[in-house]
C-alpha cells in the first residue's frame, strides 16, 4: 500500500499515473486525443466522450509500466477542477469507482496545483526536481501566472494574464499562420527555421505589478498577416512565428525576472504546456538563478503531477468522496 494512483482528465488528455508516497515517479500514460485537430480546438462533448473509452485502459497502462497492481495503491488521487466540467467529471467518476471498490481513500487535486507539485516529484531516485521556496511561472492553455511557492500545499498569486493564456496566444498565433491545433508545440517547429528579429512583435511591459497581457501581441500578428497578404505571410511564416515566440518568451522571462527580484527568491520552476517551449527554457536558463525545470511531458497536462499534489492534500476517507463534484472554473477552490 505505498502507492498513489491519479487520473487526469481536465481537457483533451486521458492520464493516469503511479509515484510512490515518497514522490518518486513510476509511471506517467498521456493518451492524446488527436482527434481534436479536425476541429482547430478542443470540443468538450468529444472530449468527455474519449475520456470515457480511454479512462480505465489508461489506468491499467499506468499500473502495468509501474509493475504493480491495485493491491499496492493506497491512495487515489484524481483533478477535481479547474477544466472543462464533463471533461472532468470521467475522471472524478472513475478514481470515485477505483476508490470505493478498495475502500481506498481519495485526494481531490487543483490542476494549477498539480502543475505547481510536478516540480516535488523524484525522478529515477534523484532529489525533487525543486522544493519550496521558489517562484513559480504556470503557462498553459487555460491559464497563465506567477506563483510564489512557499509550501508545497498552495501558493501566493503574484500577477496572472489579463486577456489571454501564453498557450492559447500561441494556439491562436498558429492558426494564424495556418499550424495546426495544438498550436504550440507546432510554432516552435515552424520557428526554428525563422528569423526572431525579423518581425517587432509588442511586448506589454507598462502593465500594474506583476500581470501579463497577450491580446496586443496576438492582435499585432494578425494586422501583420493581413498587411502582409496570404502569398508573403506564407513564405514569411517561419519568420513571424519566430519573431512572435520571442515577444512571447520576452513577456514571461521579464516578468519572471522582475518577480524574482520582488521576492528575493533566487529559484524559480516553471509549469504548464508553454512550459515545454525549448526557447523559454533556455531564456529563462539565461537569468542566473536556480532553475528547476521539470521534463516536457510532466509540463504539459499529466496525472503524475496530480498524484505528487495528493502527497499534501487531506485526503477523504471512503464514503465521504462519494459525492464529490469536479469545479470548472476557480484557483484552489478546494473546499
Ligand atoms: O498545461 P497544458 O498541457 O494544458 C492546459 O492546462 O491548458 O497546456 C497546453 C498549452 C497549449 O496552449 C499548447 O499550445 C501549449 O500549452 N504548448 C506549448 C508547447 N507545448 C504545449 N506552447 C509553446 N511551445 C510548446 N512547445
Ligand atoms: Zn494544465
Amino acid at each position: 500500500m505505498t502507492l498513489i494512483l491519479a487520473l487526469e482528465t481536465s481537457c483533451d488528455d486521458t492520464c493516469a499515473a503511479v509515484i510512490t508516497t515518497g514522490g518518486e515517479l513510476r509511471s506517467n500514460v498521456i493518451s492524446s486525443q488527436g482527434i481534436h485537430d479536425a476541429y482547430g480546438g478542443v470540443v468538450p462533448e468529444i472530449a468527455s466522450r474519449h475520456h470515457l473509452e480511454l479512462a480505465n485502459a489508461a489506468v491499467d497502462d499506468a499500473l502495468r509500466r509501474a509493475a504493480a497492481t491495485l493491491d499496492d495503491v493506497g491512495l487515489v488521487a484524481v483533478t477535481q477542477g479547474p477544466g472543462l466540467v464533463g471533461a472532468l467529471l470521467v475522471g472524478v467518476a472513475t478514481a470515485k469507482a477505483i476508490a470505493a471498490a478498495r475502500g481506498l481513500a481519495l485526494a481531490p487535486v487543483d490542476h494549477l496545483q498539480g502543475h505547481v507539485a510536478a516540480n516535488f516529484l523524484r525522478i529515477g531516485g534523484a532529489a525533487p526536481i525543486m522544493e519550496p521556496p521558489f517562484v513559480c511561472l504556470l503557462a498553459s492553455g487555460g491559464h497563465t501566472l506567477l506563483a510564489r511557492v512557499e509550501r508545497h500545499d498552495g501558493f501566493e498569486v503574484l500577477g496572472r494574464t489579463l486577456d489571454d493564456a501564453a498557450g492559447e496566444a500561441f494556439d491562436k498565433g498558429a492558426r494564424l499562420l495556418g499550424l495546426p491545433f495544438p498550436g504550440g508545440p507546432a510554432l516552435e517547429r515552424l520557428a526554428r527555421d525563422g528569423d526572431p528579429q525579423a518581425f517587432a512583435f509588442p511586448i506589454a511591459r507598462n502593465l500594474e505589478g506583476l500581470d501579463f497581457s497577450f491580446a496586443g501581441v496576438k492582435t499585432s500578428l494578425l494586422y501583420r498577416v493581413r498587411d502582409l497578404g496570404a502569398d508573403v505571410a506564407r513564405e514569411r511564416a517561419a519568420d513571424l512565428a519566430a519573431s512572435f515566440q520571442t515577444a512571447i518568451v520576452e513577456a514571461l522571462a521579464l516578468r519572471c525576472a522582475q518577480a524574482l527580484e520582488r521576492t528575493g527568491l533566487d529559484r524559480l520552476a516553471i509549469g504548464g504546456g508553454v512550459a515545454a517551449n525549448g526557447p523559454l527554457r533556455a531564456r529563462l536558463g539565461e537569468l542566473g538563478v536556480t532553475l528547476g525545470i521539470p521534463p516536457r511531458e510532466l509540463c504539459t497536462d499529466n496525472a503524475a503531477m496530480i498524484a505528487s499534489a495528493a502527497r499534501y492534500v487531506e485526503p477523504l476517507a471512503f464514503p465521504d468522496y462519494l459525492a464529490l463534484d469536479a469545479y470548472a472554473s476557480g484557483e484552489r477552490a478546494l473546499a
